[in-house]
């Protein structure tokens, strides 16, 4: 499937294709951006002042589907929520993470629920490259990840970087589950 890149009322990139897309981290903008894209994904709306200056946005995780990708713009940064395949998960937990040029455990880039429990089919993180910061391309490159065209950069189903001149795993906020399906970024 060919992906579709349009800008959306708001000046903000839409790509239809793989059905992704940013919104703005404030409270106005959140609001138009879901109701012109049908989407209500972004729990914030109605928050108070307080909570939007400390650059925080909550998200409702339930309403990304299986293979969905949500990008938000937190702090300047756009974050990466993916719903992964169990395919995802299976690739990432059987990655030998010693081998890894920045070796961590897929569990180790997860934040519990509420219950304690990790929820392996969210995967929330800063999607930057850690070479010099472009966005890498989801479900691309060498490891069904992300891929970074600017120098070639390899991200596996965890973004942990596999191949290329990233030297660190793309970043994992400063996040946490408020409820059962909402996660606050910030
Ligand atoms: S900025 Fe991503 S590979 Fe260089």
């Amino acid at each position: 499937m060919s992906d579709t890149l349009h800008n959306d009322a708001h000046g903000e990139t839409v790509d239809e294709g793989k059905r992704d897309f940013i919104y703005i981290a404030t409270g106005a903008v959140a609001a138009a951006g879901v109701a012109s894209l049908g989407w209500p994904l972004v729990a914030q709306m109605g928050k108070a002042a307080d909570t939007l200056a400390a650059g925080s946005v909550e998200i409702d995780v339930s309403k990304i589907a299986e293979g969905q990708q949500l990008k938000v713009l937190w702090r300047g940064k756009p974050v990466f929520v993916r719903h992964r395949t169990a395919k995802e998960i299976t690739e990432a937990e059987n990655t030998d993470a010693a081998a890894c040029p920045d070796p961590q455990m897929d569990n180790e880039r997860l934040i519990p629920d509420t219950t304690g429990k990790l929820r392996p089919e969210y995967l929330v993180m800063i999607g930057v490259c850690t070479h010099f910061g472009c966005i890498p391309v989801g479900e691309a490159g060498d490891f069904d990840g992300w891929y970074c065209p600017c120098h070639g950069s390899h991200y596996d189903t965890s973004g942990r970087i596999r191949k290329g001149p990233a030297p660190k795993n793309m970043e994992i906020p400063e996040y946490q589950y408020i409820s059962e399906n909402v996660i606050k970024v910030g």
